[in-house]
């Protein structure tokens, strides 16, 4: 398969690319020229490429035409970032940080690979998105609200792409032990977060199911959750 996978510098897009560079075609996604340095020496794999989203919202047309070049199968999306912050302290620089990384730019990315599995009548879209997507929390006005919306996006593309051979499923992970938790205003005990590669483990269940197969949804929670 060729899969094209964005936010792949992240802690959860690289277990990501990790567990698929042993089967498939990458096309990974990067902004910062050092990380993708440090990526491309970490995963040791020569059926990779690298395309820069840096100034993305001006160069649709390249995207387009790079992501028809390699001719996906599958787009994931590990693009988020975390936003925490009390209801009467969240400011509006805290609400459009948190709007563009986590639903701006995903549904940017997803909408041009979209046009490319509308051409291709295939494709299959796999949103990380998080349980703050499904369940509200405190310190997380910006955070849910926009996982909130990145699942209703998932939700119309699942209903819309249906029509055209497009499958669209979304990963709700719990807490994951990545460089995001550093921005958490708690934290759980370290025992009971999930590594990265569990997240990746359930990305390649997904695009191993059978194609009369179809799961939509998958939640993937901590089994215990205490904090310090
Ligand atoms: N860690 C958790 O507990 C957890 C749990 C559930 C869901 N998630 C979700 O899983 C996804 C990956 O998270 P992670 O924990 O792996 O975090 P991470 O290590 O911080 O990775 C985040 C990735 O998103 C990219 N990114 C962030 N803001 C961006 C923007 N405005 N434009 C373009 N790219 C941007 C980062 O690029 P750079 O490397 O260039 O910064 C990086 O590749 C996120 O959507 C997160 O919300 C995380």
């Amino acid at each position: 398969m060729n899969v094209i996978i964005a936010g792949a510098t992240g802690d959860i897009g690289k277990a990501i690319a990790k567990a698929l560079s042993s089967e498939h075609n990458l096309l990974l996604l990067y902004r910062d020229e050092a990380k993708r340095k440090i990526l491309e020496r970490d995963l040791k794999a020569t059926n990779i490429q690298f395309f820069s989203i840096k100034d993305l919202f001006q160069k649709s047309e390249s995207v387009l035409s790079e992501f028809t070049t390699f001719s996906p199968d599958a787009f994931i999306n590990a693009i988020g970032d975390g936003f925490y912050a009390k209801v009467e302290e969240t400011t509006l620089e805290i609400i459009d940080a948190s709007y563009e990384a986590n639903f701006k730019v995903p549904f940017y990315l997803t909408q041009i690979v979209y046009k490319v599995f509308l051409n291709q009548k295939r494709g299959y879209i796999i949103f990380i998105n998080s349980v703050s997507g499904l369940e509200g929390f405190p310190y997380g006005v910006a955070y849910c609200s926009f996982k909130f919306a990145l699942r209703g996006l998932a939700e119309v593309m699942y209903k819309e792409g249906k029509r055209y051979g497009i499958k669209v499923s979304t990963v709700y992970p719990g807490i994951v032990k990545t460089r995001l938790l550093q921005k958490m205003p708690f934290l759980p005990k370290e025992k009971d977060l999930l590594p990265p590669e569990e997240v990746a483990k359930a990305v390649k269940y997904l695009l191993n199911l059978h194609p009369t197969a179809e799961v939509k949804d998958l939640v993937l929670k901590n089994k215990e959750l205490s904090w310090r």
